[in-house]
């Protein structure tokens, strides 16, 4: 049962969303576990550039089964919206199925996430605002409202009433806002209900019949490990659990389907929101990797913050995830921008250098990264096909983050596209 999970394994936008619809080629199927529309997965096909938030990136195969599993939690406007202008481009969604377990993003949980990100003041997630936190929330504590809930309009009427009787509290006694009226939002939520219907399914005994029948299926995380609730630099993470392990609950099969694990990473990395990143760099070179990289939210558009490789924080995103293979992305991006350097180590204030990437939020924000400088190199790589046509410069920066890192790259970017893709093997066993 051939079951492989991509994941990031940084802070987000690695390149999960190009790496997927590559590896979608060899896959029956494909499927998102958790987050919601706080994801944007960019693909590139010739001139078209898509964005998309809520539907795997697997969407642009027509024959592929394409799932959003019962651990994502779905805004159904946005999913409506996106869907709309797939077909319109031509994009079949024929093949989409939705958990009938996700749960709901409501207008409420949307507001709340604006209004406690004020409240935080200084101590800002910067969250992207969608309300992913607050739903999540709803879900814990068993008040939620599932995607089946959309197709029971009296039942569903019945839950908004209930969740509004204690949100509405909230929104108007402490944060001073108007009320919502639950009839109107029964009645938005009944419609959207009505237009997804047809794409709601038992998805986990969908995807567990698919791996029975040996096909293969490709679970796309969103966020990344860094990013994780429980394994993540908390609180500054996401309210879910991007890690590999996320996709056997969140999509409903059994650990021992997966084979392997894919951990998408960028040759330098990126943040969006606030949170420590030990190899941040304020200064020209991390501008220069912001420019040269495009790196801007797919999301919310925010610039993101940039910095050097961090091999520490990588090795420890391999640990929690059992990654079994790398694909390292935007290789071109480093082009021209030399001295590299990786991180290897933190120093703490007492001059101790960890090797291990450390649970404590207090120790993480007192260390300074430790590097080790390698040549850069200035050829172009975005039309290199093979590994041994990478400048020499290039080859050893792989290979030295690999050994730092301990996961091999069995792939290799150095464009958005789908053919700029430089493929050593080894993702599937
Ligand atoms: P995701 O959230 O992990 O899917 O990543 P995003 O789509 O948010 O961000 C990755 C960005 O890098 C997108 O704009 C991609 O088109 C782009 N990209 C992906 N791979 C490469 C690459 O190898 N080189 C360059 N220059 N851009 C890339
Ligand atoms: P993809 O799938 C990068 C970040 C936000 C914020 C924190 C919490 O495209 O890699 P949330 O809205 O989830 O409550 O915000 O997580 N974040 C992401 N950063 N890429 C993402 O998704 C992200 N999704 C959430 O910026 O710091
Ligand atoms: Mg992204």
């Amino acid at each position: 049962m051939p079951a492989v999970v991509l994941i990031g394994a940084q802070w987000g936008d690695e390149g999960k969303g190009k790496t997927t619809d590559f590896l979608a080629e060899q896959s029956q199927v494909i499927a998102r576990y958790q987050g919601g529309n706080n994801a944007g997965h960019t693909i590139v096909l010739g001139t078209e550039v898509y964005k998309l938030h809520l539907a795997p990136s697997g969407i642009f195969y027509p024959d592929k089964l394409c799932v959003i599993a019962g651990g994502v939690v779905l805004d159904p406007a946005v999913l409506l919206q996106e869907l709309d202008d797939l077909r319109q481009r031509g994009v079949s969604i024929a093949n989409l199925r939705i958990s009938a377990n996700a749960h709901i993003i409501m207008p409420y949980h949307r507001l709340l996430d604006e209004l406690e990100e004020n409240e935080r003041g200084a101590d800002k997630i910067g969250t992207t605002g969608r309300g992913i936190g607050p739903a999540y929330r709803d879900k814990i504590s068993r008040s939620g409202i599932r995607m089946q809930d959309l197709l029971e309009p009296e039942a569903l009427t019945a839950k908004i009433r209930s969740n509004l009787a204690e949100k509405n509290l909230l929104l108007t006694k402490i944060y001073g806002r108007p009320p919502l009226d639950p009839e109107a939002v029964s009645a938005e939520y009944r419609e959207y209900g009505a237009r997804l219907a047809p794409y709601v399914a038992d998805t986990a005994l969908l995807l567990n019949e698919r791996l029975n029948r040996g096909e293969r299926v490709l679970f796309e995380g969103a966020q990344g490990v860094m990013l994780d609730l429980d394994h993540g630099t908390y609180p500054f993470v996401t309210s879910s659990n991007p890690v590999a392990g996320g996709a056997c609950t969140g999509a409903g099969v059994g650990p021992m389907c997966i084979d392997a694990v894919v951990g998408v990473i960028k040759a330098y990395t990126t943040r969006v929101g606030a949170g420590p990143f030990p190899t941040e760099l304020a200064d020209e070179t991390g501008e220069q990797l912001r420019q040269r990289g495009g790196e801007y939210g797919a999301t919310t558009g925010r610039a993101r913050r940039c910095g050097w490789l961090d091999a520490v924080a990588a090795r420890y995103a391999v640990r929690i995830s059992g990654i079994s293979s790398l694909t390292m992305m935007k290789l071109d991006v480093l082009s021209g921008i030399g001295p590299l350097k990786i991180c290897v180590g933190y120093r703490t204030a007492d001059g101790t250098v960890l090797k291990d990437f450390p649970l404590s939020a207090r120790l993480l924000s007192q260390i300074t990264p430790v590097y080790e400088e390698m040549r850069g190199w200035d050829e172009a790589l975005d039309g290199i096909k093979e590994f041994d046509r990478l400048p020499a410069a290039a080859r050893d920066y792989v290979r030295r983050a690999e050994d730092l890192i301990g996961a091999r790259a069995a792939l290799l970017s150095v464009g958005p596209e789908r053919e700029q893709t430089i493929v050593r093997g080894g993702v599937f066993p």
